[in-house]
Order: C-alpha cells, then structure tokens, then sequence
C-alpha cells in the first residue's frame, strides 16, 4: 500500500489570517478535501461535524468576500448549476466495453486455461473485484480539475452528466495535488447507492407520493440523469472507480498498482478487504466463495466479481473482442434462491373485485429481505407450477422485484392435500363467486368491504378526486367502523364521527375534512375516472369528455353512439352501458351530486384558433415537480394545445421532466424543441396571463 499522504493533517484549525486571501483559499479547501476524502472515501473522519462545518464557513465567507477567486473545483461549488434543458452528448475516450459474464466454476477454469494458453503461460496472476452493480461512467480530469463525467450511454457516447457527478462527496472535484496528478486522465467507474439509501430513499419518496424506484440501479440511474442538479445533490449516490481508460503519463504496469494510482489521486476505490490479488485460479475461486457468503452483509448490491489478468503487458498482449476485453471477466453470483414452505394459499379480493391467490410462506430471508408472501397471480398459475398448501418451495428475488414462487421442489413420500381451488364465495363478503377465464371475481360489489375500500382508494386517488389525506389505513378505518358504506358516505363525515378515530387529532381532522370538501368541485374527466369504472382509465375518461362534454351525455349514451367515437371499442363501451344500466350506480352519484357534487363539465370544445396554444403539439416525457402530469397536461388543453404520447415530426415541443426517457433522444434527434419543466411552466404563466 502506498503511504496514505492523507494521514499528514493540517494541526491547525483554521486559516493563517495574517496570510493573502489566495493562500488562506488555498488552505481552507485542501483541507476540505482531505476531510472529505477521509470521511465519505475512508470512512475514517479525523475531525467532528462541528469542526467541519466551522471550516467549511470560513471558506465560504471568504469565497463571499471574495466572489472573484470562486473556482468551479472550490467545495462550495458542488451544487448550484442551472437547470439543463436536456443532457448532451459526450464521446468516449474509447469506447467503453462490457465483459463477458460466467456463473460456473467450470467456466471459471476454462478461462484460465484460455489465458494460459493464449499467453503462453504456466501462471497467471489475477485481480479480482466486485462487480458493482450500479451505472458505468466516465470521468475525465484535467490539470487535476475534474471537467467531465458521463454515463456509459451505448458504449461509444454517452449523457454528459457532469453537474449531478459533481455533487457526489465521495467524488473529488480536484485530484490532490500532493500526489502530482497527471496533466490528464479518464477513469472508469460505477456510481451506485448503498442499499440503507436506497431503502430510506424509497420511504421518503413514497410519503411524498411519488413512485419507489424498483431497485438501487434504477435509483442510482434515475438519480444521475437529472436535468436539475439540486434533485441529483438530495440522493445519497455513491461512486467507485476501477479502470483508467486514457492517462497523459506512462501507466502503471498492472491492474493492482493502477488502483493504487487512482487511490492516490484520491479517487474512491474498491475497499482493500473487497479486493485480492490472486496467484491460481483457486485462489479466485476461493475468493468468491468468501464474498458470495457475505454478499448479503454488504451495504451496497454486487452481482459478482471482476476477474482481470493483473500484468499490463499481458492484458494488450491478449486485447479485446468486439465487444469485451478477453483478460477480464465477470464471474457472477447465482441469482439468489431460498427454499421454504408454503404454510397456506389464501385469496385476496382486489378494487374491481378480483380474486388473487396469494402464497403465505415461511419467512425466509432471500438477499436480506425476509419474504413472507408471494403473489400466485391467478388460478392457472397455481394450476401449472402445481402449488398446494404445505409445499416446499423456491423462492427467487432478482435485484428487487418482487419476490416469486420460482418452482416446486417434490419431496419423496410427502402427502399432499387436494390442489388448490378457487373458493365459490367471496372470502371477504360471502358473495357468489364469477369467473371470465383465468380470472374469478366477486360479484358483491360496494357490498364487499375489500371492493369498497379499493374503490374508495381509487376515487379518492391523485389522478382521480386527489383527497389528501385519505389513505389506505384511513379508508380502511372508516370502512371497518361503518363510518363509510358509499363513495356519497365521504361527504357525510364530520368532525364528532372521526375524532373517536385512531389517529385522528383536531388538527388531522380538520385536514381531511378539509380536502374532502375541496374535492367537491372536480373535473368531468376526473370524476368519470374516480368511479373506477372497468376499462376505463385516464385516457378514456379524458376522451369521454371531449367528446360529450356533459355526466349526463355519457350516460345516456347508447353502445352505438359510444362506438361512433375513434378510441372506444365494443369492451369499453359495453362496460360503460352496463355500469350506467346498473341502478345502484345511477343512484350513488345522484347521492353525490345531491351532496354538492360539482362536477365541472366542458361545454364543448373551444374554438381552437382563438387560444395561446391552438396547434402546438407537446410531448411528455420524465417525472415532474411542480405539476402533477394531469395538471401540465390540463393547462396544455386549456390553452388550445394538445397532448401526444409519441414524440414525430409534428410535435411542437418536447417536455423534459427528470428522468426522461427515449422521447427526449428522440426530440434531439429530429431538432424538436425541448422546454425543462420551468421553461414549460414560464410558458403557461405567461399565456396564462396573456
Ligand atoms: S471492468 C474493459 N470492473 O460491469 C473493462 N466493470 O459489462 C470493462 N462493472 O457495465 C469493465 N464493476 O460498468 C469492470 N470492477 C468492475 C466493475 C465493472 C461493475 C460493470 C461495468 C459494466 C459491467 C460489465
């Protein structure tokens, strides 16, 4: 190991103030970079927070003092950058490879004997390390300062995401100086979020309201592609560097000491015990063993470990595919399995009443998460993997999807019971049982509490009536309390009925009274889809409107006038005639209307020509902040304009959200407009007012 220059501390605590306001800049920020490179590289913090922050001031007074001697590379600047309109493009040093993956020991040997082979070798000398599993990126150092970073994008470019790069801690925005960085050097690296993150992430996210992302890579990737890089400095994203891909110096002559160059420059690197250099492929072996045990115990996700022939010479000597390096290799964990037992199969009744078997398992801990259910996802399945109560099991979980029933192991001489049936009753009201198909469902309707409480959930959902307020466990109170038997039941609460209530204080129930009233006054489209009739969803409730404008046209509209209209086919219109047939449903929303109900009709399209945005085209794509997507598409139609979801030639601007997706590569691609959000909303605002 090298000597750790970093260990050489400052005794001091603060600046010479008696020095020239450069040297005490100077100063003040190698010395937050040593503390910082201590604290979120090392893991090993030599000063408190307190002593920090009181550094970290000092700086930032003087830079106040001072704005002309700002550097971007100075520790303040990590934030602040203005929103892009979209990320750019950057072009690779050279391109960035993948590695060829293997998950047997078998291969494992095979490759070694390649290596020996090609190089004519009796031994080889191997580093091995984790495969993170995260986002590969690009950064590029200049004179030390870092001017670039990127995303792997197709290997050849990638998204110039430099701005969101720079708010990582772990991530030096200049290499340290004492070490003599080299006048320029490209490094390769994951960027990643520890799995507690990623877990305190997606808590935060859903109590706002906002979708969880699925697994840490998701977050990770979400999180690097931002347009504002205020979003990107609020997620806890972590970075590692493992490969130098262009150096304006001779490199190192192996693997190992090229790490060992990147740690000296104070780059993050693979922790020493996650890291071994291996004389025999059975060292390797071993090494994976060891890790693969203790895989679960890490704080950040690894899918395998990255075998490299270590000698520089060696591996241009061996040179790449077309795709990969032929001296490196991914040699992967097995996808993580447990066995259990299948304690019972129980059915639980969905919002349009649909019957889901559901697998109750002996707790298992499959990757750290202990898993107690799992979805059977309709009978058929049940049928064809052949699951009955008192089975043994595989269960599977990939990154972290939700966790299935991979198969059935047989044990000789069991005794099974009958397979599974569907129940002829509702399990939860009694009602008779339907069936279409694969599918079963309860015919009980409102009369069922699980359907009652789906379908409150649904009407008072954000797209739909948006009650603040009124969540699952609230609904599932006021159901179980006979407080609520109807959707027109909400607007008959009042105070002395909820406070008795778990939970409910004076002030929380005055909230939801509150938001309850407010959703009195709604849009036709967004009441139409609250009653969560069956096919009928966002769209079709908006092309409802449109096309009608008034509740009372829709109806009474027959199944042929509903067809006329281009999007409606003979299962939606069906499905709307039946629900308008059914008298309990013509009464519940007489109930509402009678209870104040405002249900804000369109009279008929407005001339277009007349309106700010008649015949401008905008696409979507990527989450917003300020609006709910319903509300920036609402403002939209208002103003005239329309809404696609496909991104053509005839699209007049593309709306870039975080996260955006393909439509923006391919808004770039054909030269259409791109407005972030706030450009958007600068734009509504001001024909707003105009
Ligand atoms: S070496 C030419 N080392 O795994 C060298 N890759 O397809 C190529 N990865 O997306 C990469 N940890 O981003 C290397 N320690 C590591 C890695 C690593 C994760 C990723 C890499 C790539 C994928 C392989």
């Amino acid at each position: 190991m090298p000597p750790d220059l970093f260990d050489n501390l400052s005794p001091l605590k603060q600046p010479d103030a008696s020095a020239p306001v450069q040297e005490q800049l100077d100063w003040l920020r190698q010395e937050i970079r040593k503390h910082d490179y201590l604290y979120y590289v090392k893991d090993r913090p030599a000063i408190s927070d307190g002593e920090y922050d009181r550094l970290f001031k000092c700086l930032s007074d003087l830079e106040a003092a001072h704005p002309e001697l700002i550097t971007d590379d100075s520790p303040t600047q990590r934030v602040g950058a203005p929103p892009l309109a979209a990320l750019g493009k950057v072009t690779h040093e050279r391109p960035m490879l993948s590695l060829d993956s293997i998950v047997n020991q078998a291969d494992v040997l095979a490759f070694d004997q390649r290596m020996k082979r090609e190089l004519e070798h009796q031994q080889i000398e191997y580093t091995v390390e984790p495969k993170f599993d995260g986002l590969s990126i690009e950064l590029v150092y200049e004179r030390g300062r870092l001017v670039r970073g990127s995303t792997r994008g197709d290997g050849t470019t990638g998204e110039d995401v430099t701005i969101n790069l720079r708010t990582i801690r772990s991530l030096p925005l200049h290499l340290r100086n004492d070490a003599f960085p080299p006048e320029r050097l490209a490094v390769r690296g994951e960027v990643y979020m520890k799995l507690d993150d990623f877990q305190g992430l997606n808590r935060a996210m859903t109590e706002r309201g906002d979708e969880a992302f699925a697994n840490p890579r998701n977050a990770a990737a979400g999180s690097l592609r931002q347009l504002d890089s205020n979003i990107a400095a609020a997620r806890p994203l972590v970075v590692t560097c493992y490969e130098i891909m262009a150096l304006s110096t001779e490199p190192p002559d192996s693997h190992w000491s090229e790490l060992d160059a990147l740690a000296e420059w104070g780059l993050p690197i693979p922790i020493p015990s996650h890291r071994r250099r291996c004389q025999t492929i059975e060292e390797v072996i071993a090494f994976h063993r060891e890790i693969e045990q203790v895989r679960d115990n890490l704080p950040y996700e690894i899918d395998g470990l990255v075998v490299k022939v270590n000698r520089r010479d060696l591996q241009e000597q061996l040179g790449f595919k077309s795709r990969s390096p032929r001296w490196a290799i991914a040699f992967k964990f097995v996808p993580r399995k447990e066995i259990t037992v299948v304690q019972n199969i129980v059915v639980s009744v969905g919002r349009t009443g649909t019957l889901t078997p559901v697998a109750l398992l002996r707790p298992v801990e499959v990757g750290g998460v202990t898993i107690s259910r799992a979805t059977l996802h309709n009978a058929d399945e049940v049928a064809r993997k052949d699951i009955r109560a008192g089975d043994t099991v595989k269960v599977e979980r990939a990154g972290d999807v939700i966790p299935a029933i991979a198969e059935r192991i047989p044990v000789p001489g069991e005794a099974r019971p009958a397979p599974f049936a569907m129940p002829g009753q509702c399990p939860v009201c009694g009602s008779a049982v339907g069936r279409e198909g694969a599918y079963y469902y309860c015919t009980g309707q409102l009369g069922c509490s699980a359907q009652l409480k789906g379908a409150i959930e649904h009407f008072a959902s954000k797209q739909a009536l948006n009650i603040d307020g009124l969540g699952k466990k609230t609904i599932a109170q006021l159901v179980e309390h006979h407080l609520v038997g109807s959707l027109a039941d909400l607007y008959r609460l009042t105070r002395d009925r909820l406070l008795p209530l778990e939970g409910f204080a004076e002030k929380s129930t005055a909230l939801l009274l509150d938001a309850i009233a407010q959703s009195k006054t709604v849009s036709l489209d967004r009441f139409l889809l609250g009653l969560g009739i069956r096919q009928v969803g966002q769209h079709i409730a908006k092309v409802l409107t449109k096309e009608f404008g008034t509740l009372d046209a829709i109806m009474n509209a027959d199944d042929a006038r509903l067809l006329t209209v281009k999007e409606i086919g003979p299962e939606i219109s069906s499905s709307l005639v039946s629900y308008f047939r059914e008298a309990a449903n013509r009464r519940a929303i007489a109930q509402l209307r009678e209870l104040g109900m405002a249900i804000v009709e369109q009279a008929g399209p407005a001339p277009p020509e007349s309106l700010p945005l008649a015949g401008k085209i905008f696409v979507f794509t990527g989450g917003l902040d300020l609006f709910s997507r319903d509300d920036a598409k609402a403002l939209v139609e208002r103003l005239g304009g329309t809404i696609s979801s496909s991104v053509s030639k005839r699209t007049s601007f593309v709306v870039a959200g975080h996260d955006p997706g393909s439509k923006l590569d391919q808004a770039q691609k054909l030269g259409i407009a791109v407005l972030t959000e706030e450009a958007f909303s600068e734009l509504v605002k001001k024909e707003t007012a105009g």
